[in-house]
């Protein structure tokens, strides 16, 4: 029998990345929770300069960072009587991620997440890692990064958590298949005429979870399945045949591992991302919390369904992405990015996402990367290009 290890004392130093975000204050509010368990070393935000001032008063960071420098002068007249150290601008964000402490949590929304990521990776830190974008370009590179540096990367996304969490790493051989399970979005039982009239108001309501605007646009497209899959197919030992989609309304499974003797594990909860942030804090503990607990009787039925893949094409075309060299998986994360962007912009109708994606990834299936330059470079241009195909059919 393998003995627990022992609980932790000393307060944990965290710095997150990405505080200004959903996942960052769903971060701080488990910390408020169990303010002697933590120490806050660094904040970042990109625009919000009054909640990462406010955030910063609150928690007492060693150093706070704005990626915009246009709002520096505002974050140092506010933290300065603090003694908070203040700096701004993309690498200012790069120098956070690299300060030595027990957990980074990366929440930069974005392939703009790789180099604060790979920064962390480099700095040997315990990643509880949210920024799926940076996995999807950069998931051999980010994994080599780890072993190369000792990191560990604690997936906070709901699916990949509950997978880590009943995965039997030891044992990989003995798993037939994952289950990814999918909520199927605000648009589940729309027709495609109508979803491709839809709004960014209707995209971004939710059923279950409370996220946020890019990530709500990605479920209403299931292009975050989508990308979810090539996430989890860097994450755990699979091929890309052995992952699978289902859709489960109530978001109350957050996935599911088969075993080849038949036992089918799965990790279960209320749809709050608290739940799987708590988890990758306190890990390889577990800490008490005021998540909301889960009421079998009351949740009565569970329900599961096939996914359309003729109404949501994302799912049918990350296969395509699988099978093909790593820039695919980049121009496909990119040409998204810029879809959703000028989506909420309204520059660009709901039902022209998943097609601008799939006019971009042609030139981009059989090209390689072999670097974090590459990795940058290629998702440079696939965002020119997909920008250019907006233009060019408006
Ligand atoms: N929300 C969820 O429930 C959820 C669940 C699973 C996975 N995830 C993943 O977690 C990540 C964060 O999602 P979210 O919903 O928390 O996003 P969000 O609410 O949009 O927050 C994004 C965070 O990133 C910062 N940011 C934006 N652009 C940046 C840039 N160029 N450089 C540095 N920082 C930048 C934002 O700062 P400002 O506020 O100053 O703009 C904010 O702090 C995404 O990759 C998402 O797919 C989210």
């Amino acid at each position: 029998m393998q003995l627990a290890p022992a609980p932790q004392t000393a307060p944990k130093r965290l710095s997150i990345l990405g505080a200004t975000g959903s996942i960052g204050c769903s971060t701080l509010a488990l910390v408020q929770e169990h303010p002697e368990q933590f120490c806050i070393e660094a904040l970042t935000a990109q625009d919000n300069v009054d909640k990462l001032i406010e955030q910063a008063v609150t928690f007492r960071p060693a150093l706070a960072v704005i990626g915009n420098e246009a709002h520096y002068q505002t974050l140092k007249d506010a933290l300065s009587p603090y003694g908070i150290t203040c700096a701004a601008g993309a690498e200012a964000i790069c120098e956070a991620a690299q300060r030595p402490v027990d957990t980074v949590m990366m929440a930069i929304v974005g392939a703009v997440s790789l180099r604060p990521t790979f920064c962390a990776i480099e700095a040997g830190s315990s990643i509880a890692f949210a920024s799926k974008e940076c996995l999807v370009c950069a998931g051999e590179l980010m994994m080599e990064a780890c072993r190369k540096s000792g990191a560990t990367l604690l997936p906070v996304d709901s699916e990949h958590n509950a997978i880590f969490q009943v995965f039997d790493f030891e044992q990989p051989d003995a798993i037939e298949k994952i289950t990814l399970t999918a909520s199927g979005g605000p648009f589940r039982s729309w027709t495609a005429e109508a979803m491709a009239k839809a709004t960014p108001e209707q995209a971004v309501a939710h059923p279950n979870w409370s996220m946020g605007a890019k990530i709500s646009v990605d479920s209403a497209t299931m292009m975050n399945k989508a990308l979810e899959v090539i996430e989890a197919y860097h994450l755990f030992p699979l091929r890309s045949e052995q992952i699978e989609v289902v859709v489960h309304p109530e978001s109350i499974i957050h996935s599911f591992v088969h075993y080849r003797d038949g036992s089918v594990l799965a990790q279960l909860g209320m749809p709050d991302m608290r739940i799987p942030i708590a988890h990758t804090l306190s890990w390889p503990q577990r800490m008490k919390t005021q998540n909301p607990a889960l009421s079998l009787t009351e949740m009565g039925a569970l329900t599961f369904e096939a996914p359309d893949a003729e109404r949501f094409p994302a799912l049918r075309i990350v296969r395509d992405v699988l099978a093909a060299k790593p820039g695919a998986a980049i121009a496909f994360n990119a040409a998204n990015e810029v879809a959703v962007e000028a989506f909420l912009a309204g520059t660009l109708p709901f039902g022209r996402i998943a097609p601008l994606v799939e006019a971009i990834l042609p030139h981009y299936l059989d090209k390689s990367v072999s670097s974090l330059d590459e990795v940058v470079y290629l998702n440079d241009q696939a965002r020119q290009e997909a920008k250019q195909h907006i233009h060019s059919s408006s």
